[in-house]
């Protein structure tokens, strides 16, 4: 029975329903009824409760902040979000990339870190990870790299061989498998790990004048990781691990929160930099391009469905806005295509309407219909453009868009124009300066025991000249060990 304080269950279209345990039956043992339709309507729902998880990063968690500047930028960018002062609501998501959406948070991966901005001029996405560097170059081996990473074709496996196979061959995934198969693969929480956007955007100030930017997110917690041996444990006995933590941090208070700062390239710069600096498996050294404070965005709302708002949550580094844009990486260009095709498939054409992907922002244009149709415009807009009623017109200077010079034949080639554009150089450099003498030694350990799981003799092989290209001592220290 239901009381004031409890309410009636209803169907989904809210008439009160009779019974949460009995079907109606011919006779308390006989046959049930079709016609009971709220017994339909429950089973009938529940087989539809699963949407598609994503393709990469399907295993994540997250929460709703707040962004706020402290710096000036202003001189590089005119957007919105990123002037004197400003405060905007976001939502973050944090994930890691190969597992499945039940798969333990402690594997070893990179994780993914996803900021959305709520800004008066649209919504913007930095959809990054918790390294600066990729493992590809051109997005027309993304998914050939993802099978490496998932699982055997035939036995629903994961395999140490595919993926040395698909890294060994592919040279430029050097400087990102160093990181992963350092401390940065093993975070000790989201909350402890940093933020990059990884590829470089393009900034333009209030004058048109174009910037090249790297994004920076630094835990203002601190950076911690975890030994390979405490992440298995955790690994067994708690799949949700970073979930719980992040969770149950917002919900005693104790908001994180990360600095954003940008290292800055004039946009002359690029042409003659030392290398491509629109190369993914690359940093800028900071000695070149030091860090300039943005602001600091702080996570203190949960989730109150993770569904609804989580899982449901659509990023996209198509999402920008005036004064920002992308920039001629080719991988970033993919990606503009690659997360809104991705998401209409998974979370449904409208997937923008849902109140997560929802901008504060104004929304005007002639798209139209579509399943699960929830926002439209008054009658009286016309349907097409151009019209002569008072539709939406488009403004090229309220957009704010960037641009770049590019002349050439259509070809298929990696860029090769710069002094530095290698594959091996800063993974090198990262082992060799960056790892401390603990660090180098964990390193070792852990690509012993990752190399130690292939089977084929050739792909070993392979995989101790691929360390031994990034660093000859490492290479010999490696097969010594493997020996
Ligand atoms: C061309 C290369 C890439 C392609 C084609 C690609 C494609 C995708 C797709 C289809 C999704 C699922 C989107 C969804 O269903 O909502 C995804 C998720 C994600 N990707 Fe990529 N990706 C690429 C490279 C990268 C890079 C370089 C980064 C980081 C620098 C990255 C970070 C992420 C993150 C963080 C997510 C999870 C977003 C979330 O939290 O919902 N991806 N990617």
């Amino acid at each position: 029975m239901s009381s004031p304080q409890t309410p009636q269950t209803t169907t989904q279209t809210g008439t009160p329903v009779a019974s949460d345990a009995h079907s109606l039956s011919a006779g308390p043992d006989g046959a049930i009824a079709l016609h009971d339709r709220y017994l339909v309507e429950k089973l009938a729902q529940f087989n539809r409760e699963r949407i598609p998880e994503r393709i990469v990063h399907a295993k994540g968690g997250g929460a709703f902040g707040e962004f706020v500047v402290t710096g000036d930028v202003s001189a590089y960018t005119r957007a919105a979000v990123f002037q004197p002062g400003a405060r905007t609501e976001t939502v973050q998501r944090f994930s890691s990339v190969a597992g499945e959406q039940g798969s333990p948070d402690t594997w070893r991966d990179v994780r993914g870190f996803s900021v959305k901005f709520y800004t008066s001029e649209g919504n913007y996405d930095i959809v990054g990870n918790n390294t600066p560097v990729f493992f590809i170059r051109d997005g027309i081996k993304f998914p050939d790299f993802i099978h490496s990473q998932k699982r055997l074709p035939g036995s629903g496996l994961r395999d140490a061989d595919m993926q040395w196979d698909f890294w060994t061959l592919s040279p430029e995934s050097a400087h990102q498998v160093t990181y992963l198969m350092g401390d940065r693969g093993l975070p000790r929480s989201w909350r402890h790990m940093p933020g990059f956007g990884s590829h470089t955007y393009q900034w333009i100030n209030a004058e048109g004048e174009r910037f090249w930017v790297k994004y920076h997110f630094d835990a203002l917690q601190g950076n911690e990781e975890m030994s390979g041996e405490e992440a298995e444990a955790i690994a067994g006995a708690d799949a949700d691990y970073y979930r719980r933590d992040l969770y149950e941090a917002i919900e005693r208070g104790d908001f994180p929160a990360w600095k954003v700062s940008v290292q800055v390239m004039p946009y002359e710069e690029a042409k003659t930099y030392r290398f491509n600096p629109f190369d993914l498996t690359k940093v800028w050294p900071h000695a070149d391009y030091p860090k300039i404070e943005v602001g600091v965005h702080t996570l203190n709302r949960n989730p109150e469905n993770f569904f609804a708002q989580i899982e449901q949550a659509a990023f996209s580094p198509a999402n920008t806005v005036p004064g920002i844009d992308i920039s001629p990486d080719k991988m970033l260009m993919a990606r503009v295509f690659s997360y809104p095709d991705a998401q209409r498939y998974r979370v449904g054409t409208n997937y923008t309407q849902i109140p997560v992907n929802a901008p504060v922002a104004p929304v005007a244009n002639y798209s139209q219909d579509g399943a699960q149709r929830h926002g439209f415009n008054s009658p009286s807009t016309p349907v097409y453009a151009p019209n002569s009623l008072g539709g939406p017109v488009a403004d090229p200077a309220a957009a704010g868009a960037g641009s770049w010079e590019s002349d050439g034949e259509l070809v298929r080639a990696a860029a090769t124009l710069h002094a530095e554009d290698d594959d091996f150089g800063q993974a090198g450099t990262l082992y060799r300066d960056v790892f401390d003498a603990a660090a180098k030694e964990r390193f070792l350990a852990t690509i012993t025991g990752a190399v130690g799981s292939v089977q084929n003799a050739d792909i070993r092989e392979r995989a101790i000249a691929y360390w031994s290209s990034v660093d000859a001592e490492l290479g010999a220290a490696l097969r010594a060990n493997l020996a």
